[in-house]
Parts: C-alpha cells; sequence; structure tokens
C-alpha cells in the first residue's frame, strides 16, 4: 500500500509537469463529438490466462507458446489472469473513466474444439464480465476472433485456409450474438485479417506457422506463395457471412453495429522519385487495400490481381455481392508509419513470390536503416501525423466510413514503466492528430488505447509492455498498478463524465486535490 501511495505521489507531481510543460495538451475531451467514445482494449489469449481451466481448449496460440515459439519461452498460461481478476478489472475500466472497453470472446473457452455444445461455464465468465461493464454504462465492443483459433479446427482441416473454417465461425458468432448480443453494442468478427494472413501463413511467425522455403523460415507445413492470399480470402468470406448474419437475425432487435478490423501503417515514399511514390501506393494496396477495397467495392485491387496474378482467388459474382458493403464500421489498429522504396527491379518477373515480393517494395523505419526484409518491422517511428494521414486517406479513398482506432499503442522494454511519461507523449500526440483529422471531416468515432494493462504480447510475450496498468507477472496475484498515462487518460476524459453524470472517479477526486 505504501508503494502504491508513494508512486502516486510521484506520478502526480510528473503529471502536474506534463500538464504544465511541453506535453501539455492543445485539446480536451469537449473539442471531440459528443457520441465519439475513448476506451482501451485487451484480448482473450493476451489477458485471460487460465487456460486450461472450465472447460477451455487450446488454441493455436497455447500450441505455438507451449513449443517454446517465444522468444522469451513465454505462454498464456496465466497472462494478467484476467479470467479471475475480472471483478477487479472492471472496477479499474471504471475508475479510469473509459467510456468504452474492447475485449475478445475466446473461441475454444465458448465452444471447447471448436464445434459443437457451449460451454455453460464461458457463458458465466462472459456474462459476469459484460453486466460488470453494463453495470458501470461502459459501451462494449466485442472482437469475436483475435488470432486464437481452436487448434481442434486446424488439426482436421487446417483452420483459416480451409473454406470450411466458414461455417463453423458462423455457428460460433451466431452463439455470441444470441448470447451477449442484447447488452453488446460493437461486434467485430475478426481482428487484424492482414496481419494473420501474412504472419502466420507467409513469414510463419505466428501460429499455426505455415511457410514455404525460401520465404519464411522452419516451417514444416505451408506455401508462403499461395496461402496468405487463399486465407485472406477465406477471412473475407467468413467475415461477410457473420455480418449477414447478424444484420439478418440480430441488428434489428438488438441494434448494434458490426464492423471490420484491419492493421495499417502509415507509408511514406522514401524519396520523391515517381518509382518510390508507386511503390508507396502499392503498398498501401497490399497492406490495407486487401481488406478494405473488397469491403467498399467488392473486389481487390487491380494490382494486387495482376501482381500476384492466378495466386490470388477471385471472388465470384456471390461472394462479391457477400463481402461488398459488408461494415457498419471500420476498425482500424494503427501503431507506427514506414518508409517504402521501389524494388521492382530487384523481384524475379517469373518464378516464385510471396505475398512481400509481389508488393515489388521495401520498407525501412527510418531514411537512414537498410531496407526491412519482411513487412514488420521491428522498430516503431513515432509518428502522429501517420495517423492523421491514414485517417483522411480512409476519407478520400473509401468514402468517408465510420472509422474506430481500435488500437493504438506504445510498448516500452524496460522493467519499471510505472511512470511512463513517454507513453503520455505518445498517447496524446496522436489523439491529437486524429482530432486533425476529424476536424477536417474524417468521420472517427471512437478511440482505444491498447491495451488496458499488460498483457502477454504477440510479438514478445512478457518483454514489452503497452499498458495503461503495470501488472507484477513475478507476483502470483498479478498485481495491477496505474502507471502515469492510467491518471492521465482518467483525468482527460473526467470533464465529460462530470458534465454527463456528476460522477466522480477515485482517480479524478486526486488528481482535483492537487
Ligand atoms: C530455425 O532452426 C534452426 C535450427 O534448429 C535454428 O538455429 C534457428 O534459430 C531457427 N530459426 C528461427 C527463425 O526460428
Ligand atoms: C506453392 O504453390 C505454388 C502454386 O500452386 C506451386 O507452384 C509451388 O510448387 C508450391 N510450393 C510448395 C513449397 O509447395
Ligand atoms: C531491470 O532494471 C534493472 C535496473 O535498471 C536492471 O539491472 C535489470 O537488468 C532490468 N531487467 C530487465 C529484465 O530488463
Ligand atoms: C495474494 O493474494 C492472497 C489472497 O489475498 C494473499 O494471501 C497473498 O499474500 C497474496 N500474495 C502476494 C504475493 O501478494
Amino acid at each position: 500500500m505504501r508503494r502504491v501511495v508513494a508512486s502516486l505521489l510521484f506520478l502526480v507531481g510528473l503529471l502536474l509537469k506534463i500538464i504544465e510543460g511541453g506535453g501539455a495538451l492543445k485539446f480536451t475531451r469537449e473539442d471531440f463529438p459528443q457520441d465519439f467514445v475513448f476506451g482501451a482494449g485487451t484480448s482473450a489469449y493476451q489477458v485471460e490466462g487460465a487456460a486450461a481451466e472450465d472447460g477451455r481448449t487450446p488454441s493455436i496460440w497455447d500450441t505455438f507458446t507451449h513449443s517454446g515459439r517465444m522468444l522469451d519461452k513465454s505462454t498464456g498460461d496465466v497472462a494478467a489472469d484476467g479470467y479471475h481478476k475480472y471483478k477487479e478489472d472492471v472496477k479499474l475500466i471504471h475508475d479510469t473513466n473509459l467510456e468504452a472497453y474492447r475485449f475478445s470472446i475466446s473461441w475454444p473457452r465458448l465452444i471447447p474444439n471448436g464445434r459443437g455444445p457451449v460451454n455453460p461455464k464461458a457463458l458465466e465468465y462472459y456474462n459476469n464480465l459484460i453486466n460488470g461493464l453494463v453495470k458501470y454504462g461502459i459501451q462494449i465492443h466485442v472482437t469475436l476472433y483475435h488470432l486464437d483459433l481452436p487448434q481442434a479446427l486446424e488439426d482436421e482441416y487446417g483452420g483459416w485456409v480451409s473454406p470450411r473454417i466458414v461455417d463453423d465461425f458462423m455457428a460460433y458468432a451466431d452463439v455470441c450474438f444470441r448470447e451477449f448480443g442484447d447488452r453488446v453494442s460493437h461486434w467485430t468478427p475478426l481482428v487484424e485479417p492482414n496481419v494473420n494472413a501474412m504472419a502466420s501463413y507467409d513469414s510463419g511467425a505466428f501460429p499455426p506457422n505455415h511457410c514455404s522455403y525460401p520465404f519464411g523460415l522452419n516451417c514444416t507445413v505451408g506455401n508462403s506463395t499461395v496461402e496468405p492470399y487463399i486465407v485472406g480470402h477465406n477471412s473475407l468470406l467468413a467475415h461477410a457471412s457473420v455480418v449477414r448474419l447478424y444484420r439478418e437475425k440480430y441488428q434489428g432487435v438488438q441494434n448494434g453495429v458490426v464492423g471490420a478490423n484491419v492493421y495499417t501503417f502509415w507509408c511514406y515514399p522514401f524519396s520523391n522519385s515517381a518509382a518510390d511514390i508507386a511503390a508507396t501506393q502499392r503498398s498501401m494496396d497490399f497492406m490495407v487495400g486487401w481488406i478494405i477495397h473488397p469491403l467498399v467495392f467488392g473486389d481487390y485491387p487491380e494490382v494486387m490481381k495482376k501482381n500476384a496474378g492466378s495466386r490470388i482467388p477471385s471472388f465470384t459474382k456471390s461472394q462479391s455481392e457477400l463481402v461488398k458493403g459488408a461494415f457498419d464500421f471500420l476498425g482500424i489498429n494503427h501503431y507506427t508509419s514506414i518508409y517504402v522504396s521501389d524494388n521492382s527491379n530487384n523481384v524475379p518477373k517469373t518464378g516464385l513470390r510471396d505475398f512481400n515480393a509481389d508488393m515489388f517494395a521495401t520498407f525501412r523505419v527510418t531514411r537512414d536503416d537498410p531496407p526491412a526484409g519482411k513487412f514488420v518491422p521491428t522498430r516503431m517511428q513515432i509518428d502522429p501525423a501517420g495517423l492523421q494521414y491514414m485517417l483522411e486517406y480512409i476519407k478520400e479513398v473509401y468514402g468517408n466510413p465510420p472509422v474506430y482506432i481500435q488500437e493504438n499503442g506504445y510498448g516500452q522494454k524496460a522493467n519499471d514503466t510505472i511512470h511512463d511519461a513517454e507513453r503520455v507523449d505518445y498517447l496524446s500526440g496522436y489523439m491529437g492528430s486524429m482530432l486533425s483529422a476529424i476536424k477536417n471531416g474524417a468521420n472517427v468515432k471512437g478511440y482505444f488505447v491498447w491495451s488496458f494493462l499488460d498483457v502477454f504480447e504477440v510479438l514478445a510475450g512478457y518483454q514489452s509492455r503497452y499498458g495503461l496498468y503495470y501488472v507484477d507477472f513475478e507476483d502470483e496475484n498479478r498485481t495491477r498498478t496505474p502507471k502515469l498515462s492510467a491518471y492521465w487518460y482518467s483525468n482527460f476524459l473526467k470533464k465529460k463524465l462530470l458534465k454527463n453524470s456528476k460522477r466522480r472517479s477515485k482517480y479524478a477526486a486526486i488528481l482535483a486535490e492537487q
């Protein structure tokens, strides 16, 4: 307790310095539209733990982590123990003044082995979590699939590689809508289908580790030249089928909305050359257009069809009609920007190419870096302006649909990140950039910090922390401690609360007394 009080006093002091100093916000909560929501998020495998409890069966992430695939050899067996600590977490969400909370449902917990009977213990857990949020008036945003496929479906037919995934995913979604849809306002069927296809089926870095020589390393199965495109296609069909199901069976009575999530980074041309500018547009089409273009226009971007040829599936007429318009909002996960240069002279025009090679482009984090081999830069450029450009790009190119920033956040490697002034700078910078886009007419509806608390990170296990709350992963109780960023965010949000409900949270009161 004393430690908490001491760090609290330190934090408040630091916070006041930040508010007075260079980190001063040039905007307030009131500058955002009244119906805009601010929140934070987590995902099932990353936060819940209780991996083998109450009937949950393994997902492909359990298999992956248990075969020692993470650099730090970690697993999500316990993670932040959210399964047992949800009551405390709901209270923290409330105390932080969050207006919305984003989490995902674990498919292998709700329907063990992926198909068949519903697990009553899982129903009880998610109902408790949802009812806790409802009690505090927090808007509920649910992702159905955050990379955690039931291992049983992977074993049975290869998961996302097979079109059989569509029916199983629909049956799972049907249970979620039926059981929870009366209280959930925003549904997102799939997280980052573009990253899922690339990281899991091209480089083989994520489970189920599919790749083929020379495009990935150490895979025993896969084909990097075709599987990413097949998985992307099956993902779009699964997404759109679930959207149709929701619209036909549930939306009329439940009044929620359903959207599509995509991972984005903003791309800058490495130079002003026409070739680099064209490569930058190609990269946007491959990375983002791959998912959004079919949803808006009913087909893949022309450049993808041209460069991937017969390796990218064609939409049949009925598939195109299914996919086109299958979203009420777009959700983007956005962390960073990259530089893109043309690589068309170094790419084999014949012979096998993977998704990366088909882009005819190479990426760099900064202008000084050598070209990155694969699409994910290992280092992050902090570039708030990139978010504004991304939002205005979506506005211009895709008809200004409603957009939620479903993930934006800052990872820190340091083992003491309670005093996370850098995260405050990052978040305030990106929020300001988002506000600039809104002022320029971008139809942005909400913003979610990744992550609400420190969790198991899919890229770095427990070596990277993104949370507003520090989780002590060495402590059996996984104690949560607010970081400076938690106080900062809660203080930013309190104005609306005070105005709307006269409700003062614990933190707002502490800050007000200073
Ligand atoms: C691939 O396997 C080799 C031999 O087991 C190992 O030395 C190497 O680190 C592995 N590479 C990756 C990226 O896992
Ligand atoms: C991958 O698929 C392509 C196109 O069907 C084929 O030419 C190639 O031989 C396959 N590669 C592997 C490793 O199976
Ligand atoms: C944690 O911080 C201490 C003190 O700065 C340092 O000695 C130690 O190596 C750090 N541990 C990790 C895992 O970063
Ligand atoms: C964890 O919580 C239990 C029950 O509240 C308590 O008895 C125990 O001392 C705690 N452990 C630590 C390391 O704080």
